[in-house]
């Protein structure tokens, strides 16, 4: 018989947190009359798709808010991931280091760059790449020439690009100076981390490139989009190239100088995101009083715990999550399933990539934690509606 808290004592702790309605959704884009503006203002100007002022805007106004120097806007967090991959050097049957724990575009992307994945287990705390398992890798390489090599494989290790998992930020400092020792630039996952924070410097910008998304379930959304972050004013004007066909200035030629790609975010999504950020700071504040409603709730209970963010850092707390204790992995399922039941939307963290029948063959470390993490951790409805609710119920 199991003990500590039930899976039918769960869903009343969420229920204490988000209320009663039927559904709940584990997070829903936020529309309002606001969006509905910038949206309809794009759409009378015609200027729907490649070219138009709000791409500018929201690619400045992210670079504002992250801190980084260039901001470039894309067609979704995926294909930002490739390009910054590429643009820092990551060449055909170059191996890429990146953690088990993450949503499958990590690793596809790389593939898409030309890459080999390189799985690296995660640290308990943070859920993202384990600085230790990583120095472990790095100790194992061949660093006689100008970047690594990995013996097993006979490949250059030519990027690492950690993931900050459900918005709480990794180890990042601790990465970029392993990684800078042996000579690899780091490329950041952002993905699901706008707004979060290590001191008072944004996620994604620690590395040589960093990438966020802004795909429907993100803190904010354009629908689809995601963004290319750096620090390198020239790595960031090769991103726009090559992200817009490589297409050269001319007010009429037609002139391409590169093989390239059409990635560029519509102006029509980008008005979405120029709206969405006139709200990010709210949207992150409400996030804020679900996961401190969620960490009430769960203070004291026996057999699971509150994922709070780590020391030392700001977590946009994305998608606020619960591990179970090591020993009840086998009650996931039905945690899973009776929240579900109940209408609360809950899910699992993601099948370790190294487990997908494309990856099983690729190198990895030791992926003990990033495993046990796989199967405790349950995420619980964050929309930002919720915090609003919260807030207006205790006024
Ligand atoms: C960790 C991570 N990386 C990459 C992506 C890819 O972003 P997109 O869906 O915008 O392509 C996502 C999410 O969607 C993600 O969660």
């Amino acid at each position: 018989m199991a003990s500590g808290f039930s899976a039918h004592q769960f869903v009343d702790a969420i229920r204490s947190v988000v209320g009663h309605d039927s559904l709940v959704a584990l997070h829903e884009p936020d529309i309002t009359a606001v969006e509905h503006a910038f949206v309809t203002e794009c759409l009378d100007s015609t200027f729907v798709s490649s070219v138009g002022v709000f791409v500018n805007r929201f690619e400045e106004e992210i670079a504002a808010f992250t801190g980084a120097s260039v901001a470039v806007a894309v067609a979704n967090g995926t294909s930002a991931l490739q390009v910054a991959l590429v643009l820092a050097g990551v060449q055909q049957g170059d191996e890429v280091l990146i953690p088990a724990l993450s949503f499958v575009a990590t690793a596809n992307a790389v593939v898409h760059a030309g890459g080999v994945p390189h799985f690296v287990d995660s640290d308990p705390v943070t859920m993202g790449m384990s600085a230790d398992a990583l120095e472990l890798i790095l100790s194992t390489f061949d660093r006689r020439g100008l970047q690594p090599v990995n013996p097993q494989t006979g490949r250059r290790v030519a990027a690492i690009a950690p993931m900050h998992a459900m918005g709480h930020p990794l180890e990042v400092q601790r990465i970029v100076a392993l990684a800078q020792d042996a000579g690899i630039p780091v490329v950041e996952d952002a993905a699901e981390s706008l707004g979060s924070y290590v001191g008072k410097q944004h996620t994604g910008t620690f590395g040589l490139l960093g990438i966020l998304s802004f795909n429907g379930n993100k803190t904010i959304t354009t629908g689809g989009g995601g963004m290319i972050l750096t620090n390198d004013v020239e790595i960031g004007r090769r991103a726009k190239h090559l992200t817009t066909t490589a297409k050269v200035p001319h007010p009429w030629l037609f002139a391409h100088d590169e093989t390239a790609w059409n990635f560029r975010m519509p102006n029509l999504n980008a008005a979405l995101g120029v709206a969405q950020m006139t709200r990010l700071p709210q949207f992150l504040s409400e996030k804020r009083v679900i996961a401190e409603a969620y960490q009430k709730a769960f203070a004291g209970v026996e057999g699971l715990s509150f994922l709070e963010e780590p020391a030392g850092t700001t977590s946009n707390y994305w998608l606020c999550s619960v591990a179970l204790d090591e020993g009840r992995e086998h009650e996931r399922d039905e945690f899973l399933r009776v929240t579900n039941d109940a209408g609360i939307q809950c899910r699992p963290l993601w099948e370790l990539l190294s487990d997908l029948p494309m990856y099983q063959a690729n190198p990895h470390g030791d992926l003990t934690t990033a495993r046990s993490l796989q199967r405790r951790v349950i995420s619980m409805p964050s929309s930002p509606k919720l915090g609003r609710a919260l807030a207006v119920g205790k006024s």
